[in-house]
């Protein structure tokens, strides 16, 4: 049995979804060998890809390093630089990584800002809308990139960010 036949049996299963922040995340894991006391550091690294740690996230974490989901949400709730799931109905988390930056990221985060009233890691007070930011999504290729409610859009402006939130948000008022 060679070594990589060994180390398989400690590598958890990809995630089904084949969205590539779970690639990146997995990647981030692996470098720490998938140790327990890691655990900071891939909080640190999932919320800078998803922007948040949502419930289904934790649970990931959790089961690739071992540990009780418990475990995982104590820590993440312990430390106030990482947000759990958003309050809003809608999620809109706008990628400021390097390649969304220089292809107009601050312009679309400026625009989601204005059309919103909110600023970033707010939701506005009907709770219709929580924004906020993510570094490189995984997806450069089609930078900007935008997650509206968990998918991630490729390619945007400020008039299709606009036409997304002001749909969201004149529907939840009507
Ligand atoms: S920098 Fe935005 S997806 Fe990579």
């Amino acid at each position: 049995m060679d070594s990589q036949t060994v180390n398989q049996k400690n590598t958890p299963k990809k995630h089904p979804s084949g969205d590539k922040r779970f690639k990146i995340l997995d990647a981030t894991m692996k470098r720490h060998q998938y140790q327990q006391d890691a655990l900071i550091e891939v909080l640190h690294k999932a919320q800078e890809l998803f922007g948040y740690l949502e419930n289904d996230l934790l649970h990931y974490i959790a089961q690739s390093l071992k540990l009780t989901p418990s475990r995982v949400y104590g820590v993440a709730t312990f430390y106030h630089l990482f947000s759990l799931a958003p309050k809003g109905a809608h999620t809109c988390v706008v990628c400021t990584g390097t390649a969304c930056y220089v292809k107009g990221a601050e312009n679309l985060l400026a625009t989601v800002e204005k059309c919103a009233k909110i600023h970033v890691g707010e939701t506005t007070p009907d709770s219709e809308l929580s924004l906020l930011t993510a570094r490189c999504l995984g997806a450069c290729g089609i930078a900007p990139a935008v997650v509206f409610d968990g998918t991630v859009c490729g390619h945007q402006t400020p008039d299709l960010v606009t036409e997304q939130i002001e749909g969201w948000l004149k529907h939840g008022s009507s």
